[in-house]
C-alpha cells in the first residue's frame, strides 16, 4: 500500500520531534526548509530546500507527491501562508481568517473583546508621533508595550511612564512586521500557558504550564517552565472556561494551540492564543515527559484527517530551567556534562547554546539564553530542586577568561 504523504513546513531543530512522530505514524514525510542543511533533512523521507513564502514551489511539491496534509509544530510565522495553501487543496487545517486573527495580537484582542473573553485593554499605535498620552488615557497603569506580531518576547517592555514608551518605541516597532505597537494594561498575577489541540471542533486541553522565572523587568524573557502548573479549583475553572471561549472567538480548528494566561483573584485573563504548539521544548519535551502524550504526533494525525490515538495519561512533573550565567563574561571552558549528571536521576537533557570563547550576552530575548536543563520528578519541589542543583553545579564549574 502506498503511504500517505505529509508536508512538514520547517526542518529546524524545533521540528525534529514532529518529523520523527510523523515518520512513526507511517506517513511519507516531505520536509521543506530554506536551509539546505536543515537538521530535519536527515530524518525526513524527502527533503527540499525551499523559500518560506514560495507559493508555487510549495504547490509543485504538493502535487508531485500527492500530499494529503500540511503541518508545522511551534512556528507562528508560516500559519497564514499554510492556511492559504490548505484552502487551495482543501487540507484539514486552520482557516485563513483564523490564521489572520491568531497572528495579529491586536486583531486577536478585538475578537476577544467582541466575544467577552477576559483580556487586557489596549490600544494600537502606528507611530511615535501620535498623541500617545491621549491614546493611552483610558488605560490603567502599569502598562506593557509589545510589537503587534512578533514572538520570543522580542521588543516587549513593561512601562511605568510616558518616557518608558518614548525611549523604547522604536525598538518595539522594529520587531513588528508593519511597525505598529500595542500598549495594553499589565495584568498582575501568575502566568501559565496551556497546551492542547482542536480536531473537528473538539477542543482538548492536554497540559498546563507554570512560568517559573523571568529575567528582571523591563524585559520579560522566560527562564523556567514547570508542568503541570499548580492551579486551585477556582483557577482551573476560570482558565478552562475563558480559554474555550477564546478558542471559539478565534474559530480555531484543526490545529494545536498554545495559550498564555495571567491569573489573579479577579479572573483568568487571556494574553494570547497561538494557533500552534508551544515552543521552548514545551510541546516537544515537557508535555510528553509530564503526560506520556506526544502532542506533535497528534497534530500530524489531525493534518492528515486521522483520528488521533491518545495514550493513557501518565502524570509526573517536568521542568526546563534556562541556564543563567555571568553576563558580560567570556567563556573559557564549559563543564563536562557527564560529571554533572553522574549522581543525579531524572535528568532528561542538558544543553549549552553558548560555546567557549563566546561572551555571555544580556538576555533581552529568548534566543540569547545560554542553555537549558530538562528534568523530571515526582513533585514540583522535586523538579525545582533537581534543576537548580544542576544549574548551580554548572555555574560553579564553568571557567571564564579573567
Ligand atoms: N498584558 C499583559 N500583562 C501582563 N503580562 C504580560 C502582558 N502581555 C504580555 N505579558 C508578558 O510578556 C510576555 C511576552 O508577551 P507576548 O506573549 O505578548 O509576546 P511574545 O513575543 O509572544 O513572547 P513569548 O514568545 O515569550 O510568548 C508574556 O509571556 C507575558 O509574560
Ligand atoms: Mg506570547
Amino acid at each position: 500500500m502506498n503511504r500517505e504523504t505529509i508536508l512538514i513546513i520547517g526542518g529546524g531543530f524545533n521540528q525534529m520531534n514532529l518529523i520523527q512522530s510523523a515518520n512513526s505514524c507511517g506517513y511519507n514525510t516531505v520536509v521543506v526548509d530554506p536551509d539546505k542543511d536543515a537538521p530535519g533533512k536527515k530524518i525526513a523521507n524527502i527533503f527540499y530546500k525551499l523559500e518560506p513564502r514560495d507559493f508555487n514551489g510549495h504547490c509543485e511539491i504538493i502535487e508531485r507527491h500527492k500530499v494529503k496534509g500540511i503541518v508545522t509544530s511551534q512556528m507562528d510565522k508560516p500559519l497564514q501562508f499554510m492556511a492559504k495553501i490548505a484552502t487551495k487543496y482543501n487540507f484539514n487545517f486552520l482557516s485563513e481568517k483564523s490564521a489572520d486573527w491568531a497572528r495579529n495580537k491586536f486583531e486577536m484582542k478585538k475578537k476577544f473583546l467582541q466575544n467577552n473573553v477576559p483580556c487586557a485593554n489596549g490600544v494600537l499605535l502606528s507611530n511615535k508621533s501620535t498623541d500617545i498620552e491621549k491614546s493611552i488615557l483610558a488605560l490603567h497603569s502599569p502598562l506593557i508595550m509589545k510589537p503587534v506580531d512578533a514572538y520570543s518576547s522580542k521588543g516587549v517592555f513593561t512601562i511605568s511612564s510616558l518616557a518608558d514608551i518614548l525611549d523604547n518605541f522604536e525598538t518595539t516597532a522594529s520587531f513588528s512586521s508593519d511597525g505598529t505597537v500595542i500598549i495594553e494594561e499589565y495584568i498582575s498575577g501568575k502566568m501559565i500557558s496551556v497546551e492542547g489541540y482542536v480536531f473537528h471542533g473538539h477542543i482538548e486541553i492536554i497540559q498546563y504550564t507554570e512560568r517559573f522565572k523571568f529575567t528582571p523587568k523591563p524585559m520579560r524573557v522566560e527562564l523556567g517552565h514547570i508542568q503541570p502548573a499548580y492551579l486551585t479549583e477556582f483557577e482551573l475553572e476560570k482558565v478552562n472556561k475563558n480559554l474555550i471561549q477564546g478558542i471559539k472567538a478565534l474559530e480555531l480548528n484543526n490545529c494545536g494551540f498554545h495559550a498564555e494566561l495571567k491569573i489573579n483573584e479577579k479572573n483568568a485573563f487571556l494574553i494570547e492564543i497561538g494557533a500552534r504548539l508551544g515552543g521552548d521544548f514545551n510541546a516537544s519535551h515537557l508535555v510528553p515527559l509530564s503526560t506520556g502524550i506526544n502532542i506533535e504526533k497528534i497534530i500530524a494525525n489531525i493534518a492528515m484527517g486521522d483520528v488521533p490515538e491518545i495514550p493513557l495519561r501518565q502524570n509526573q512533573y517536568s521542568m526546563i530551567k534556562w541556564i543563567e550565567l555571568n553576563e558580560g563574561s567570556k567563556i573559557k571552558k564549559l563543564p563536562g556534562l557527564n560529571n554533572i549528571a553522574a549522581n543525579l536521576s531524572g535528568i532528561s537533557e542538558i544543553n549549552f547554546l553558548l560555546k567557549p570563547d563566546m561572551t555571555v550576552p544580556k538576555v533581552t530575548d529568548s534566543a540569547k539564553r545560554a542553555g537549558y536543563i530538562i528534568v523530571t520528578g515526582k513533585s514540583r519541589d522535586d523538579v525545582i530542586q533537581k534543576a537548580l542543583t544542576i544549574e548551580n553545579l554548572i555555574q560553579k564549574q564553568i571557567e571564564y577568561y579573567n
